[in-house]
């Protein structure tokens, strides 16, 4: 089956199509990701810091027809009729779009434009976010979804974010020269697995006891790990989203220089914390300009390249030995058979390798996986490979009531 999916629970404007075959002996099906487009935001939200809910909203509204274009355009789903000849019944039709659309006023024009022209693909159901993220950002694609299902009658379903990151792990992975070991190539998990959730607005601890049960043991009581990493590049004087430039410069820095905390390592739970470890980062900064912040208050940033790349690699490691450990503990208790790694932090080199070697030494017969470095970030990909597992959900009368829940919670 083909599955168009669509991902805009953030900054991202994501749309993939993606085909699934089944695996005789597997209820994980061969997936095979037809195209993937992410257009990103980046440089809208760079100058703020952060993201701002409304500008992504409108970015995606701008966004969300262009990219199914290409989406369509990569996957080779559309027929080759011509386009579709409007008659009575096709005017009445497009009444009801505008209603399905009226919050959505970029988008409304753009869809009647071309989306209404362009034959109906050969997708047999369609997948949207439908939280948890920024509400504004995933009504966008959720009414989205909805006018595509009404319009070409395609089958509906909404997919919760997390279970997308988790699901990416079951989609074509790296290629073997990009990873040193073998146990990331196996591509079947076993059960029951466990599953770290790192991404820019959670940190979760998933028992996932097979497909589609899962178990939250545990989550972040303050910032999410990739909020950490955006703060404190922030501090740096680094730019946004904070993630990748921490990680790229903490390769040349020293990850002993600074003795960082490292909060709830040896709580008894599965609790994070990375607010202390983020004041902590910001204490150090001050001491090294000699100023003390309650006094003096913020000044501009004054400390070397070097000492920028220490904090960065200081920071990381302080990040990474709490997920590794909290990690462990967890697949030791729950005799898990796969760890698994999921959300945008798991794009981070460091604690993919660290986390591997850990696996390796101290759990020899867990399999470990980990996502392809370009499908742990969002995308749309690991929303159809979600979707799979929830397919006798999809219906043709669901855009009717589908609605987005900024605080879905798995588990
Ligand atoms: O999953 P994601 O793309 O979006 C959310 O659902 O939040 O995760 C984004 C987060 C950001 O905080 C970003 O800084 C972080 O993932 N991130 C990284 C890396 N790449 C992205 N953090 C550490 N190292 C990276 N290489
Ligand atoms: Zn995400």
């Amino acid at each position: 089956m083909k599955i168009l999916a669509i991902e805009t629970s953030c900054d991202d404007t994501c749309i993939a199509i993606v085909q699934a075959s089944p695996r005789r002996g597997s209820k994980v099906p061969r997936f095979h990701v037809l195209s993937n487009i992410v257009s990103s935001q980046t440089k809208i939200h760079r100058k703020y810091g952060g993201i701002v809910p409304s500008l992504a909203k409108r970015a995606h509204q701008e966004n969300l027809v262009p990219v199914l274009e290409k989406a369509l355009g990569e996957a080779k789903v559309l027929s080759n009729h011509e386009s579709r000849v409007m008659n009575q019944e096709s005017q009445s039709r497009v009444k009801s779009i505008r209603k399905i659309l009226e919050r959505e006023p970029e988008l409304l024009e753009q869809f009647i434009k071309i989306t209404i022209q362009t034959p109906k693909p050969k997708i047999d159901l369609i997948a949207v976010t439908h939280g948890p993220g920024l509400e504004p950002a995933l009504w966008a694609g959720i009414n989205f979804a909805r006018a595509l299902s009404y319009w070409w009658g395609i089958p509906l379903l909404g997919v919760d974010h997390m279970e997308g990151h988790i699901a990416a792990n079951f989609l074509p992975q790296q290629k073997a020269s990009k990873i040193s070991n073998s146990k990331f190539l196996i591509s079947k998990p076993a059960f029951p697995a466990i599953c770290l959730a790192v991404s820019g607005g959670h940190t979760q601890l998933i028992l996932v006891k097979d497909i589609l049960k899962y178990k939250l043991l545990g989550e972040t009581v303050d910032d999410a790990a990739g909020e950490g990493f955006d703060k404190v590049a922030r501090m740096l004087g680094l730019g946004f989203p904070g993630g990748p430039e921490i990680a790229k410069i903490a390769k040349d820095g020293n990850p002993k220089a600074f003795d960082f905390p490292r909060p709830m390592l040896h709580s008894k739970d599965y609790s994070f914390s990375f607010s202390g470890l983020k004041t902590a980062v910001l204490y150090a900064i001050y001491k090294l300009m000699g100023s003390d912040p309650v006094k003096t208050g913020v000044r501009p940033l004054i400390v070397t390249k070097k000492q920028k790349k220490d904090i960065a690699a200081s920071f990381q490691q302080a990040a990474i030995d709490v997920l590794i450990a909290k990690t462990i503990k967890a697949a030791k208790e729950y005799k898990v058979k796969t760890i698994m790694l999921a959300g945008g932090v798991a794009a981070n080199q460091e604690l993919r390798k660290q986390l591997g070697e850990v696996v390796e030494k101290k759990l020899q017969y867990t399999i470990y996986k980990i996502p392809h470095t370009s499908l742990a970030t969002d995308n749309a990909a690991m929303i159809a490979a979600a979707a799979y597992f929830h397919r006798d959900k999809a219906t043709l009368t669901r855009w009717k009531t589908l609605k987005a829940n900024g605080n879905l919670k798995i588990g």
